[in-house]
């Protein structure tokens, strides 16, 4: 559920127009609802209300400051994955003793940034980062407080690429592996472990992968427990799905139930790690028609919104809703591929949709929420879009569209002639 609903034919963010919106700060231009990211954080802290718990939101999904700052008003934890992620978590408001840090090339200085500011865990994914970690938390006269990152080699059942649970794959410490890892890890002085972790993929619709994964953590915790070590919290990770079209994720509240009936009466602290599943229908992406080409086989919709704004389609061919901002109930429907002014044939928005167009009309794409700005380039050398957050009939400009000089600052031509 989120809040972009058509009233009398117009496309609303929450009480405003988009068609306002997109005046007011031009397209393309992504649109936020602050009740939706705040409803879909509840999704997940309501059920989990009687028992520790902590939500860390994937901030790779969506960094801006302005989502961040509304998720760390919630009492969010955070997700991160470099030190740049971590900056943008400080600068929102957000608080280091709540932020997890994931990723298997963690740097030394981001590795001294995190512990300086004290964050919650490293969620470590191989011996010679526990090995790192251990060296830089001994000459900074501290103890890193760790989790490993398991791998429990179950098939989430989605994309490839945003499969991240499989033996095949680059993440975490095999199953195999772990408890000897723990072990290495429980003997080095400066290293605390405090959990265990997991991540194994992105959009995915069903629970059954992550209730054989959760079985498997157990077997590990009881084997944990065996060798004197006792964890305090049990990472998850993110992963649950959103409907962009027809999929039938479930909901955070069926996924919660389902998992307690699993862990019965043991102790930890529950840590999840959602990003799509808060951010991505919480934002659209604005954008207008400057032509309609007719091809020879197809009719094209040149929008100006392209690959380097939204990159999904083009990189997983994944569908996202395309919807009129203004609705034409007479207009003759047509099939139109909606492609962007890249020089790409995979420069794509979505393809084969009916719509009833002329140039000039605005479109919304939806669920561009997360991993839409976040994966947004210059490609084409094209500023990037602007970002607003909406707030009941308030809106914030939480990012200006870039200029030309913000493009390229930072670049110099040769000295000399
Ligand atoms: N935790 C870790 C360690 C992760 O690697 C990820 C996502 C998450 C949490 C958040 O997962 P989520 O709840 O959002 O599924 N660019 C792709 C998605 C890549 C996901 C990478 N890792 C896409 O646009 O579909």
């Amino acid at each position: 559920m989120d809040f972009f609903n058509y009233n009398n034919g117009q496309l609303f963010a929450e009480d405003l127009s988009v068609k306002e919106l997109a005046e007011a700060f031009g397209t393309p231009l992504y649109v936020y609802s602050r009740a939706t990211l705040e409803r879909h954080y509840r999704a997940y802290a309501d059920p989990l209300a009687n028992q520790p718990h902590l939500i860390c939101y994937a901030v790779k999904a969506n960094s801006n400051l302005g989502v961040l700052n509304v998720l760390a008003r919630m009492g969010a934890g955070f997700d991160i994955v470099s030190a740049g992620e971590l900056e943008r978590v400080l600068a929102a408001g957000g608080d280091p003793a709540r932020v997890v840090f994931s990723g298997v090339g963690k740097q030394v200085g981001e590795i001294r940034r995190a512990l300086s500011v004290g964050i919650k865990c490293f969620n470590v994914e191989s011996i010679p980062e526990l090995q790192r970690i251990d060296c830089i938390a001994e000459e900074m006269g501290l103890r890193a407080p760790v989790s490993i990152r398991v791998n429990p080699d179950v098939d989430p059942k989605t994309h490839p690429y945003i499969s991240t649970g499989l033996k095949a794959n680059k993440f975490g410490i095999g199953f195999e592996l772990a408890r000897e890892v723990y072990r290495q890890a429980a003997a080095m002085q400066h290293i605390e472990v405090v959990g265990v972790d997991c991540h194994i993929g992105s959009q995915i619709t069903q629970i059954d992968p992550f209730l054989d994964a959760l079985d498997r953590l157990l077997v590990l915790i009881d084997q944990l427990a065996e060798d004197g070590i006792h964890i305090r919290h049990l990472d998850l990770g993110g992963g649950l799905g959103v409907r962009y079209n027809d999929e039938t994720p479930p909901l955070p509240t069926t996924y919660i139930e389902a998992l307690r009936q699993k862990l019965g009466n043991r102790q930890f602290e529950l840590v999840f790690e959602p990003g799509r599943a808060i951010a991505a229908n919480a934002g659209i992406l604005v954008t207008r028609v400057e032509y309609l080409k007719e091809g020879q086989e197809k009719h094209f919709a040149i929008v100006d919104a392209a690959m380097n704004d939204l990159l999904r389609p083009a990189l997983y061919n994944a569908w996202q809703a395309i919807i009129p901002v203004t609705e034409h109930p007479d207009g003759t429907t047509r099939s139109w591929d909606i492609v962007g002014p890249v020089c790409e044939t995979g420069d794509f928005l979505g393809k084969d949709r009916e719509l009833t167009l002329k140039p000039g009309d605005l479109l919304a794409v939806r669920s561009a929420g997360a991993y839409g700005f976040a994966m947004a380039s210059n490609y084409n050398s094209r500023n990037r879009p602007a970002e607003v957050m909406v707030d009941g009939s308030e809106r914030y400009l939480v990012r200006q569209r870039e200029s030309y000089e913000q493009q390229m600052a930072g670049e110099f031509t040769l000295p000399g002639q």
